[in-house]
């Protein structure tokens, strides 16, 4: 999609919020809890990230001057360069949720060690050379807090940040190392001064970092040639003592036309449970909205040639053949025929525990197929399809199939017991078992990206039919070489590891 497109996209977007939040409430189409499992296994797959990070990070150069009161000696100008933290260990790290507020990162105990080279002036001396410093008893206790900008895009704040490192260990190399040395405990005030007024600093800018990258997630992303998926966040938060809560839009639009759907959302609440990471609820408005969207864009629509039918769909049945030679015989046909197979309003979603169907109210008809005029339709009749909805998540998309349960003509009652009628009924089950729910599984396998941010894939998932909404329950893992899905937009963009590290210089 061109930039200026999606500019344009958005800009309607926001103007459909603006006009729909004056003028309804408007309810989750999805809602994606993450519990206190999801937290402890947060500490363990983000110790591994920010790791990662920070070994990779360039940490940009320290100028400063200070005044060695310990030497007699006025100011000593200083460069660090090539800083490099080369280990890394918080053993003793937690997070926890401020019901109403936030995450609370806390940690304590931490080591880190960090290598560097520098280059003194004084009035007296220079000189440069390399050192190893070792932070011990580095503490640090922040609160993540998690809101939403006009757009819907998620945006991180840090507060109440608080960051001391108690302990830092100089060794010095170089040609006067063993005379640093000797100076190495005196300076570590100084470095520890300098150390915990920039921490806070940088960690509140890297957290601002995060935020560009969040700015940059599709929230609205392209499903396929008929349909957008809205993702954005319709509020903020909800965060208990257990779990926090995300309410994100969950809406299908047809292409180029972002108008809600003329039916309202209807609030539901996810069951209080606690043994997976993350629980998604999928609410029937989310699928009425798919189905309209769907159906407005005009993909409720098949039409299959003979020959289209004899060759691609033959394998799936040899009744097919049958088939249309019965359809020939019955509208004593000479010349090559078209099937077109259409929805006739969008598909009624049902979600009851442990039932999820679609009933389908289509129209088929028979139509001449000459090349020079238009086609010409033979009959034509409507039915309801009643279909099951089964369920499944593979490679982290929701994949629907269809299955036939039953279709009814519709038809009053006195023609049903019309030879024709029986004929044609027997005609129409085949090809909607072996033409058109083929066909349509076929385009469902694409599936449909669940809201997960990047490197993480969903495991131990589970899907369930509750009333009126489907729940999706499932553990979380980090993947450090989890191959791209070039096709998977929304929150898949989330890149922790981007951004660059841009510590201030000491003042
Ligand atoms: C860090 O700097 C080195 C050379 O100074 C460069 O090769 C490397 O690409 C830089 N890494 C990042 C992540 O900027
Ligand atoms: C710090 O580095 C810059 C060049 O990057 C140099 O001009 C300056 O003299 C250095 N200062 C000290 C105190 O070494
Ligand atoms: C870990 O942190 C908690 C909470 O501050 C503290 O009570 C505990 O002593 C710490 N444990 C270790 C091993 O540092
Ligand atoms: C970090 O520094 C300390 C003190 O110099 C040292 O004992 C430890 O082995 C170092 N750790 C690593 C992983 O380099
Ligand atoms: C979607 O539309 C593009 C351009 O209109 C076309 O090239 C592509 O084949 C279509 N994709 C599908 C799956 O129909
Ligand atoms: C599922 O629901 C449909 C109505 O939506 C009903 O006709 C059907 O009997 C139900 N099936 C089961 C197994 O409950
Ligand atoms: C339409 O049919 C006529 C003969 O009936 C033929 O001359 C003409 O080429 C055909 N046109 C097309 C576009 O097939
Ligand atoms: C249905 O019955 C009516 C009256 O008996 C008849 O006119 C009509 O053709 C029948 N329709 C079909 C599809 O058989
Ligand atoms: C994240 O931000 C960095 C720089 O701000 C950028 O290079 C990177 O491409 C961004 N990643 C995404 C997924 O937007």
């Amino acid at each position: 999609m061109h930039t200026k497109m999606v500019q344009v996209l958005w800009g309607c977007l926001l103007l459909c919020n603006l006009y729909i939040s004056s003028a309804k409430t408007i309810y989750p189409g999805i809602k994606a809890r993450a519990t206190k499992r999801a937290l402890d296994y947060g500490v363990q797959a983000g110790m591994e990230i920010i790791e990662k990070m920070v070994k990779e990070r360039n940490i940009s150069d320290l100028k400063g001057s200070e005044s060695l009161e310990f030497l007699k000696i006025d100011y000593v100008n200083y460069n660090f360069t090539n800083i490099k933290i080369t280990a890394f260990s918080f053993p003793n790290t937690s997070l926890a949720f401020v019901p109403g507020v936030g995450i609370r990162a806390l940690t304590n105990h931490g080591t880190a060690n960090i290598s560097t080279d520098w280059d003194i002036k004084s009035p007296l001396f220079q000189d440069t050379g390399g050192a190893d410093l070792f932070l011990s008893e580095v503490y640090f206790t922040g609160i993540l807090i998690l809101s939403r900008n006009s757009f819907g895009h998620p945006v991180l704040k840090l507060q109440d940040c608080y960051a001391q490192v108690s302990h830092a260990d100089v060794s010095f190399s170089g040609e006067f190392s063993v005379l640093y040395n000797s100076f190495a405990e005196p300076m570590e005030k100084p470095i520890l001064k300098n150390l915990n007024e920039m921490l806070c600093p940088i960690i509140i800018h890297e957290v601002e970092a995060l935020n560009a990258n969040l700015s940059m997630l599709k929230v609205l992303t392209k499903i396929d040639n008929y349909t957008l998926l809205d993702y954005s966040l319709i509020s903020s938060p909800e965060i208990t003592e257990n779990y926090i809560e995300l309410n994100l839009k969950g809406v299908f639009y047809p292409q180029e036309n972002l108008a809600d759907p003329p039916f309202p959302s209807v609030p539901f609440v996810l069951p209080e449970r606690s043994d997976s990471m993350l629980y998604i609820g999928i609410s029937k408005y989310f699928f009425k909205s798919a189905s309209y969207a769907y159906f407005t864009a005009g993909a409720f629509s098949v039409t299959l040639t003979t020959k289209e039918i004899s060759n691609h769909l033959i394998q799936n049945s040899q009744g097919l053949g049958n088939v249309l030679s019965r359809i020939a015989e019955l509208y004593i046909l000479s010349q090559p025929f078209m099937v077109r197979v259409m929805a006739t309003e969008p598909p009624v979603i049902n979600l009851l525990p442990g039932n999820f169907t679609l009933d389908i109210p289509a129209s088929i008809m028979i139509l001449t197929q000459s090349k020079n005029s238009t086609a010409e339709t033979i009959v034509s009749m409507d039915f309801v399809a009643s279909t099951s909805v089964g369920l499944v998540i593979l490679g982290q998309r929701l994949i629907c199939s269809l299955s036939l349960n039953r279709f009814r003509l519709s038809l009053p009652e006195s023609n049903r017991s019309n030879i024709e009628v029986l004929r044609f009924e027997n005609i129409l089950s085949s090809i909607l078992h072996f033409g058109v729910l083929p066909l349509a599984n076929a385009k469902l396998q694409q599936g449909l990206p669940l809201p997960k941010p990047h490197k993480i894939s969903l495991v131990n998932s589970d899907i369930e039919v509750l009333e009126d909404f489907l729940l999706i329950s499932t553990d979380l893992k980090y993947e450090t070489s989890l191959k791209q899905q070039p096709s998977f937009h929304g929150w898949e963009g989330l890149n922790l590891m981007s951004g660059r590290w841009r510590g201030k210089p000491a003042p």
